[in-house]
């Protein structure tokens, strides 16, 4: 008999299957009854809900003393409307096939809930709870979200390398990408490891960012952006680091600061009422489970401004704090780089909503940002919200090549396999920016989780790579 998911059955159109026999699969949450009926929570991941199967422990009494949480079976039987309260339909088995036992001696997931570090122990098992369910539901929404959002603005998504051989980001933090014999490499004369015998005949990592690339995108084809894994080798145990993460790098000819700026709030706005209008079932169920203002804060933020705030009128408001009596673990001066501390005192205590902070001190930002007329702040953009902190980092990029050039010098930063990014500044340069979103920022903001290792089904971070 073909089947029918349990999303099709409690959602999409219950009463045209009313009393029809149907086919349902999925893994057992719970089962309970007495000796003259059982029930069974079946869930199969299509949605957070489970649909009830009730069973005569006389006819299926085999069954029934193999099936515990966790199994796996499959349910032929009628669609009735429920006599109990808590579901309007249930399934009145007429045949049940268990796929799969799971011994209730070892199987780790019971019905007790569980701690977020126990489930990390576990992240082959932890999918099937219902908060990885939903999690992992709104990742793919917000994926989709994202694609539909640049593509109905006319974007391209744009494949940019995860091997390369230039640092972004210019903080050094790269994993590095070699087939070279670690014990035993081919060493140059002066003895340093000889990377032109490596695969790729240099040095060569894992990207920290695919801008550099998505500016080509954005010189030749207007808009583009890119959505991929990003990698760092920093070693922050935070709950909003990952080793290895996705980014979504918009990159777009033409575009100065205010119109950089008003793409980021919209975008992250789709995101979030994309969220509202298509996932409210996993929502209410992360609102009541993890996190009970997430649907307050959704809703606030999709309906507000977000505020405009240059660098220096920041520092100016954390100062004032600070005379106030505010206290900060780090200290605050015109110069440095903010701390989330300070983020989230601008964020969620003097504005009360999101941030979008401009106009940074050049010492703090990367080299390819577009340089004032002050001669020491650039035109940097950093999103700061609720919660998080920074969720997004842009600019608008420095287009002169001479002006390029100067800072790349003062920072040293080794040009050699960089010409490429140079040319074009040299052929045809236009004015242009873009921004890097983290995907997992945004899905930490979208289901109130607290720990960035839980809103990616197989985190990456420092000591930890197991499933
Ligand atoms: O601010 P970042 O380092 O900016 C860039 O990489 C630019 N090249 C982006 C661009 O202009 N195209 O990183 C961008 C965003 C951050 O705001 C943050 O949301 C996320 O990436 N991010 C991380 N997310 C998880 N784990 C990490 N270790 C992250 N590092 C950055
Ligand atoms: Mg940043």
């Amino acid at each position: 008999m073909k089947r029918t998911e349990i999303r099709q059955l409690l959602k999409e159109n219950p009463a045209a299957l009313l009393n029809r026999e149907v086919c349902v699969k999925g893994w057992v949450r719970t089962k309970r009854g007495n000796k003259n009926v059982a029930f069974i929570a079946l869930n199969d991941g299509s949605v957070i809900h489970n649909i009830q199967i009730v069973a005569d422990p006389a006819k299926f009494d085999d069954e029934l003393r193999r099936i515990t949480t966790g199994a796996c079976i499959c349910v032929e039987g009628t669609l009735v409307e429920s006599q109990g309260s808590g579901q309007a339909v249930e399934v009145q088995a007429g045949r049940i096939i268990v796929y799969g036992e799971a011994d209730p001696d070892s199987y780790p997931l019971q019905k007790k809930g569980h701690s977020m570090e126990f489930l990390r122990e576990i992240g082959h098992l932890r999918l099937r709870t219902n908060t990885f369910g939903a999690v992992m539901r709104l990742r793919h929404q917000m994926s989709y979200a994202i694609h539909t959002f640049f593509h109905d603005r006319g974007f391209f998504y744009f494949h940019t390398p995860l091997i390369t051989a230039s640092d972004c980001e210019g903080a050094g933090e790269m994993f590095h990408v070699s087939t070279l014999d670690p014990e035993n490499p081919p060493r140059k004369e002066n003895g340093l490891i000889d990377w032109d015998q490596d695969f790729f005949g240099k040095f060569t990592a894992l990207t920290v960012s695919g801008q550099l690339e998505g500016e080509l995108g954005a010189t030749s084809l207007g808009k583009i952006y890119t959505f991929g894994p990003t990698f760092r080798a920093e070693n922050s145990n935070t709950p909003r680091h990952l080793a290895e993460f996705w980014m979504i790098e918009p990159e777009m000819a033409f575009y100065d600061l205010d119109d950089l700026t008003a793409l980021e709030e919209e975008f992250i706005k789709h995101c979030v009422r994309w969220a509202l209008d298509h996932c409210m079932d996993d929502l209410e169920f992360l609102n009541k489970m993890i996190d009970p203002g997430l649907l307050d804060r959704l809703r606030s933020v999709i309906d507000t401004d977000f505020v405009r705030l240059p660098y220096t009128e920041g520092i100016r408001i954390l100062e004032e704090a600070v005379a106030n009596g505010r206290k900060f673990e780090f200290p605050v001066s015109w110069g440095v780089d903010l701390a989330s501390e300070h983020e989230r005192y601008l964020v969620e205590e003097h504005f009360r909503k999101p941030v979008i902070m401009i106009d940074y001190p050049k010492e703090i930002k990367a080299f390819y940002m577009k340089q004032n007329d002050d001669g020491r702040t650039v035109q940097g953009t950093d999103v700061l919200f609720p919660q998080i902190g920074e969720i997004i980092g842009g600019s608008v990029r420095e287009e002169n090549y001479d002006k390029l050039m100067t800072r790349i010098n003062e920072l040293g930063i080794p040009m050699k396999d960089m010409w490429w990014y140079l040319d074009t500044r040299r052929y045809g340069t236009c004015p242009h920016a873009g921004f890097g979103l983290g995907f997992e920022r945004l899905m930490l903001f979208v289901t109130g989780m607290a720990n960035i290792r839980d809103v990616i089904p197989f985190p990456r971070t420092p000591k930890t790579a197991e499933f």
